[in-house]
């Protein structure tokens, strides 16, 4: 990953040059949950992110207001608002990549498995609105609990007849993206040179940082390894608990989402060796039939699914540990996707 620099160099170099379309193919992005508290920064993001020719800013409500806002922006990217049923195919029409932030998110006390009820449906019904009318994207699922979305998304695409696991991702990366800060913070180093795998699910003691694979490398005393895991794995509910009833991550999961965006399109793009760990249908696990790795993205969406390298005794005993929930919240959406 290379991050926060690569972001903001992006960023200047949208807002400082008129881009030449002429070397960067043309790229569709469609934002489905646009107006919401991830969507809208995710749409300032991918509206400054200079490989985005058009921008789809689609939500149930609020998006004439967002797209008119962004779209101000002296930025390559059309963006255009779309509200409403009636509106999502039109929004959806030449997509290469599709992100969903749709959906509700936790209040203190909730689980990410509470909001299933909810956001169950929401994926469903968008998802086979994008198998409909953009096969061939690239489908980048936000909406929680991510564990369970991504193979309810799978069930309905192979209803459709157009699953490619290649193409379809759980976004993971904010796991990624705070296990990086923890570790840099904890140990005193420059974040930007950090580089944390982190593998699992995305959920509590599903989400599995390998600290002992971070780069550049620091001894990590056991005590400083349950600190720093279980930090990672409850760093949403830091932020749920700290907007008391106001949401969860909005502004860092809009970086982590565009982070994986943007890796997504340069892959698409040919760019060599972008890799990223996020939730993909895999053998990794063998128990597990989706599971966060590292993967390789390349102009078919996921190229190389990356097996986990050595574990510490203690990543071990966490892999052995969330096999168990990761299973049974995957059984939960296959069986929700598979339903009516
Ligand atoms: P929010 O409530 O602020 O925004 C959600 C938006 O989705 C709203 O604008 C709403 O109108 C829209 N929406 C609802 N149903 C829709 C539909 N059928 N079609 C299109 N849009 C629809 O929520 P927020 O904070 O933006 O969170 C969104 C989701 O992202 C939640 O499920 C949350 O749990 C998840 N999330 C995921 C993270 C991750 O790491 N993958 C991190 C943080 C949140």
């Amino acid at each position: 990953m290379k991050g926060l620099l690569r972001l903001s160099q992006q960023a200047l170099a949208a807002s400082q040059r008129a881009y030449s379309s002429s070397s960067t193919p043309e790229r569709k992005v469609a934002i489905l949950g646009a107006a919401g508290g991830i969507g809208q920064p995710l749409g300032l993001l991918m509206k400054m992110n200079p490989y985005v020719s058009d921008l789809a800013l689609y939500d149930i409500q609020g998006t004439p207001g967002v797209a008119a806002d962004i779209s101000h922006i002296n930025s390559k990217a059309k963006t255009k608002g779309y509200a409403g049923d009636e509106q999502l195919g039109e929004a959806l029409k030449g997509a290469d990549v599709i992100i969903i932030p749709a959906g509700v998110p936790r209040k203190p006390g909730m689980t990410r498995d509470d909001l299933f009820k909810i956001n169950a449906s929401i994926v469903k019904g968008l998802v086979a609105a994008a198998a409909e009318h953009a096969p061939g994207a690239l489908l980048n699922i936000i909406s929680n609990p991510v564990n369970s979305t991504v193979p309810i998304a799978a069930e309905v695409l192979k209803q459709k007849g157009t699953y490619d696991p290649k193409r379809l991702f759980g976004v993971t990366t904010l796991d990624v993206v705070r296990a990086r800060t923890f570790y840099a913070e904890a140990k005193g180093i420059n974040v930007a040179d950090v580089e944390v795998p982190v593998v699992g699910g995305h959920a509590g003691v599903t989400i599995l940082p390998l600290f002992s694979q971070a780069t550049p490398h620091k001894d990590l005393s056991h005590e400083e390894a349950i600190a720093l895991t279980k930090r990672t794995q409850e760093g949403g509910t830091e932020v749920v608990q700290a907007k008391a009833g106001k949401g969860s991550a909005t502004l860092s999961m809009a970086y982590a989402g565009a982070l994986f965006a943007d890796a997504c399109l340069r892959g698409l793009n040919g760019e060599p060796d972008v890799e990223e760990f996020c939730y993909v249908e895999s053998q990794v696990v063998p128990e597990l039939s989706f599971f966060s790795s590292r993967v390789r993205l390349g102009p078919n969406g996921a190229e190389k699914i990356f097996d986990l390298g050595e574990l510490s005794e203690f990543e071990q005993a966490g892999l052995k540990d969330l096999i168990g929930e990761l299973k049974s919240s995957i059984d939960k959406g296959i069986e929700f996707g598979r339903s009516g």
